[in-house]
């Protein structure tokens, strides 16, 4: 006999994205299944971007998807870029009236686990989606360690990763989109030092871009450009101190063992939809950015965010008209991280192809912007992030408390 599951939306993946998705829709009385072919300690060890916009972590608390990002989240009121030599500092405080948060991402996904756990979320991990049948009850085939079964459902959410086996359901192919490749690769470590500042750095140096970035006060996280093909047990660890260390020449980088090492290659796709009739695709599933700016988990929080207002719509008053509007919707948005991730990525990394006016140039472009208070706003507005599109109307974050 083959074990049938019946819930109103199925959702292909555990990550950030489908855990909010969740949430917001059990906010709304919608209970959902998410399955996950990952074991949670795997998902809760993955390591990715530590940044998030200030609205993300705003919705997080006031949706109820993290209960301790106000104690684990911390304030980050600035960045500095390093050129020319020398840190050019953006107060996004003064600039923007909002700030960053330091909130390593699998934090953001310990918290969301244990949140929706705890109010009792059918969430099945080491079970693998195999297959979706569309439909207006799509079906979605999944397999665990007793066997195969299907999870029927009013819709079906592929928020199942860059691999996503739910985005050829929904565009078609697997690969329908729009692609960007990259001549450049990020090697990154963790370390167990101290921090190197109080701040994130970027550097673009004339060897390249690096970012010190951190975990903890204790574990920091680093990366430096390197060619793609780099095999990450090329160099050794007093290699890779050297590589960052001359990319940041004005500050004395803080050491400790490197506790691990991986290289990062960068790429930047959009599926050409989101959505086919009862089936829709959200975050690294429909689309992947370069890792400058870290902009990945705040785009996956955006899509869902009008993902499941067009549900509630959907599936709470039979209104189709959010749903039909939302790929467009959300593509505003997608299009414009996309933009700011290329962008970043571009004005601080050194093609490997590139020549002395392109070297200039770069240069050129990242005196003017910061020596034009206009140019600073501009750049920390897309780092802090904007308003959420949502089914009804922006919503915006309520303005943030002044420091202690
Ligand atoms: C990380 C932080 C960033 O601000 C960024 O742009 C990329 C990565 C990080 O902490 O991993």
């Amino acid at each position: 006999m083959s074990r049938t599951v019946r819930t109103r939306v199925a959702i292909v993946g555990a990550g950030p994205a489908g855990l909010l998705l969740s949430q917001l829709l059990a906010n709304d009385g919608i209970d959902s299944v998410i399955v996950d072919q990952r074991s949670r300690a795997d998902i809760e060890g993955t390591v990715k971007a530590g940044t998030l916009e200030y609205g993300t972590v705003q919705l997080l608390i006031q949706s109820g998807s993290t209960r301790n990002a106000a104690t684990v989240a911390e304030r980050h009121e600035g960045i500095e870029v390093w050129f020319d030599g020398e840190p050019h500092r953006l107060d996004f405080p003064a600039l923007t009236g909002r700030h960053a948060y330091l909130y390593p991402q699998h934090s953001v996904l310990i918290d969301q686990i244990a949140t929706r756990l705890d109010a009792g979320q059918d969430l099945r991990f080491e079970t693998t989606a195999l297959a979706v049948i569309e439909g207006d009850q799509p079906v979605l085939k999944v397999e665990d360690a007793e066997g195969a079964y299907d999870i029927v459902a009013d819709f079906l959410v592929g928020a199942d990763g860059a691999r996503s086996l739910v985005r050829p359901v929904v565009t078609g192919s697997s690969h329908g989109g729009y692609f960007r490749e990259y001549p450049y690769a990020w090697f990154g470590i963790l370390t167990a030092a101290s921090r190197s500042s109080k701040e994130l750095m970027y550097s673009a140096s004339p060897d390249g871009f690096a970012l010190i970035s951190q975990r903890t006060d204790s574990l920091q996280r680093m990366y430096f450009q390197c060619d793609p093909e780099t095999d990450p047990d090329s160099f050794t660890e007093a290699q890779l101190w050297d590589e960052l260390q001359k990319r940041i020449p004005g500050k004395t980088l803080q050491q400790g063992p490197i506790t691990r090492r991986d290289v990062l290659r960068f790429r930047s796709f959009v599926a050409s939809t989101l959505r086919r009739g009862r089936v829709a695709i959200v975050g690294d599933a429909a689309h992947t950015v370069p890792p400058t700016g870290a902009k990945g988990i705040n785009m996956a929080v955006a899509d869902v965010v009008l993902l499941a207002g067009s549900l509630r719509e959907l599936l709470l008053t039979g209104d189709e008209r959010p749903i039909d509007a939302f790929s467009d919707k959300a593509m505003k948005r997608i299009w414009s991280s996309q933009h700011f991730s290329w962008w970043m990525t571009s004005m601080t990394h050194r093609a490997p192809d590139g020549d002395e006016f392109d070297r200039h140039r770069q240069l050129g472009e990242l005196r003017t912007l910061f020596s034009s208070e206009g140019g600073r706003r501009y750049l920390a507005e897309y780092y802090v992030g904007w308003p959420f599109e949502t089914v009804d109307g922006i919503w915006t974050a309520p303005a943030p408390v002044a420091a202690a």
